[in-house]
């Protein structure tokens, strides 16, 4: 049995700390990249508080000649939208960018797409290889504006930890 519990009371940073730590014992030396993804799926839900999904979309081979589109990894949460083209919605964009998407409003954000009406904000991370994006990590909160600096450096730690491992 794993047991990693985050310590009641730790702030974000301690938390982070914590999650990426139980991420490294669960991935290293496991070359299932599904199974990785599944338990940090866990992990997250686990360690970050305030949420209604989190997960992964990754580049799958069928798509990586295109490189045009996303497909819905291991999550926790609701069923959730399967295909996401890059440059569509948060995680789009954040596939096309390269970049980290911290979104205060995702009713705000042009061509969000709801997968949950209860979703307020989400942060969305690329998981790049040798410079190319693999997945991306998506987190979604039903409370405006949760996610903060502190959050998007952790899941970018995170994000750098797994590169090899999914
Ligand atoms: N809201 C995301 C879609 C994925 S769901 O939140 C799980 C987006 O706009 O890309």
């Amino acid at each position: 049995m794993y047991d990693f519990k985050p310590d009641a009371g730790a702030d974000p940073v301690e938390r982070y700390r914590e999650l990426l730590a139980a991420a490294d014992a669960l991935t290293l030396g496991e070359p299932d990249a599904v199974a990785n993804m599944a338990n940090v799926a866990a992990l997250l839900w686990e360690f970050v508080p305030d949420l209604n999904w989190a997960g992964f979309y990754r580049v799958a081979p069928d798509t990586a000649k295109t490189g045009s589109e996303l497909v819905l990894g291991p999550f926790v949460g609701r069923p959730a939208c399967i295909r996401i083209p890059f440059g569509r919605g948060v995680c789009g964009a954040a596939a096309e960018s390269r970049a980290t998407q911290l979104v205060e409003d995702v009713h705000a954000f042009p061509g969000h797409i709801a997968c949950d009406a209860a979703s307020r904000s989400e942060l969305v991370v690329p998981v790049l290889r040798a410079g190319e994006v693999v997945a991306v990590i998506d987190l979604d909160s039903p409370s405006p504006a949760r996610f903060t600096g502190a959050d998007a450096a952790g899941i970018e730690a995170l994000a750098a930890l797994l590169s090899e491992r999914i």
